[in-house]
């Protein structure tokens, strides 16, 4: 905890009192904190006890503060964020982009780790809309640090009793150290489709969304990593803070490697690459006649075997989408391919492709395995990188 910079955001609900209590255990652990409190929350505890315990001013109001836009900095100066307690109004407005005061506003605007503790009764807790919104909010890389069983404000036991005060400050010790863990380092991630075109109109593609890639960039660049993403076309949005090259075609793609992912710390090849293109491209629509059409197709480069020629000390993962015979297929690419590490994408039925979730393993050495599990792309992103990280450090 020593020198962090912690925002707190403290919302209107009895546990508000608790906060007062974390307030004080973080700056004697040496933290800098600065306190925002909603107007409900001020209602529970006063100001003068947070700006008391951190010896700085706490912030309220997006119209009375000293300066005109105090949420862009409070939130560019943390390393961190953190909602205690998170009361359900706040989550609904956080899970739906709400910013109508300075609290909400400074969290929409956060590009930091975003701890969450919630605390409720417990029907609103078990409520579909807050469990909706919670795991938008997880699925979005916020760490929503569970309520426990326990005496609740309505003098009954029940589930939504803020989580114990260790188990906060060991969340926001792992947020603090995700955050830095790839300074200084730099990334390069394929991403996507590539487009292989016959015709202006008419192209060879797979149904790749680069979901994967980016959740990887998104990661990698709140770990502190300098970040260059090479995207194919989809219509996801590439994450903030990230330097984003796009390309249609794998011969794009692979330029596009060659100049921005050779030396790179890391190099992780998510791109589904079309294998082939047509050999020739008509420069106008090729009308359709009654007769069939036959399309003559040439290998693509393989991007990640031309940079695997160049690696030098890049450490270089690729991905296997496959099938069947999972890991035998995935070890004979990590050989012939030159990697240090493969993951494995088990792109059968709902997962893979266009999906949100996955299920992933990771592949090393001669027998080396690593089951990240089944789960939403930006959590397998984690810990993929807590996996891949681990055998950087190791190498
Ligand atoms: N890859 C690449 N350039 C290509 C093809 C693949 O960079 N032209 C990368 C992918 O980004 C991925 C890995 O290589 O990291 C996949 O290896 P590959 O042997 O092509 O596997 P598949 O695409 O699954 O193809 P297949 O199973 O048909 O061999």
């Amino acid at each position: 905890m020593n020198r962090a910079r912690i925002l707190l955001g403290v919302t209107g609900g009895i546990a508000a009192y608790k906060a007062a209590a974390l307030t004080s255990t973080l700056v004697q652990r040496g933290a800098t904190v600065d306190v925002i409190m909603t107007e409900e929350a001020e209602r529970f505890v006063g100001p003068l006890t947070f700006s008391s315990l951190t010896a700085r001013p706490v912030y309220s109001s997006l119209w009375d503060a000293p300066e005109r836009i105090p949420h862009i900095r409070l939130v560019r100066e943390a390393h961190v964020v953190a909602v205690v307690p998170a009361t359900a109004n706040t989550i609904a407005k956080m899970a739906n982009g709400i910013a109508d005061d300075l609290l909400t506003t400074a969290l929409l605007a956060a590009r930091v780790p975003i701890v969450l503790a919630p605390a409720m009764n417990d029907a609103m807790y078990d409520h579909p809309a807050t469990r909706a919104n919670l795991a938008t909010l997880r699925q979005r890389g916020c760490e929503i640090v569970d309520p426990e069983r326990g005496f609740l404000a309505e003098r009954e036991t029940g589930m939504g009793r803020l989580a114990a005060e260790e188990r906060i400050i060991d969340a926001l010790e792992r947020a603090l150290a995700r955050r830095r863990s790839l300074e200084g380092k730099r990334v390069a991630i394929t991403a996507g489709p590539t487009r292989e075109a016959f015709d202006p109109v008419r192209f060879v593609s797979n149904g790749s969304t680069g979901a994967t890639g980016i959740e990887l960039a998104r990661e990698a660049a709140l770990r502190g990593a300098d970040v260059t993403l090479l995207l194919g076309p989809t219509l996801l949005e590439p994450p903030p803070g990230v330097c984003v090259v796009r390309v249609t075609t794998a011969c794009e793609l692979n330029d596009a490697a060659l100049q921005h992912a050779v030396g790179a710390d890391l190099v992780i090849a998510t791109a589904a690459v079309a294998d082939w293109r047509p050999e020739q491209r008509s420069e106008s629509k090729v009308k359709k006649t009654d007769a069939g059409v036959t399309v003559r197709m040439v290998r693509n480069p393989d991007v990640l075997a031309e940079l695997a020629k160049k690696k030098g000390t890049s450490f270089l993962v690729g991905f296997a989408a496959e099938t069947d015979d999972h890991e035998a297929n995935a070890r004979e690419k990590l050989r012939r391919k030159h990697l240090d590490a493969i993951a494995v994408n088990d792109v059968r039925g709902e997962r893979g492709f266009g999906t949100g979730r996955n299920a992933l393993t990771l592949l090393w050495g001669e027998n080396d395995r690593r089951e990240l599990g089944t789960a939403e792309k930006s959590a397998l992103a984690a810990r993929l990188l807590d996996a891949i990280e681990a055998l950087m450090r190791e190498r």
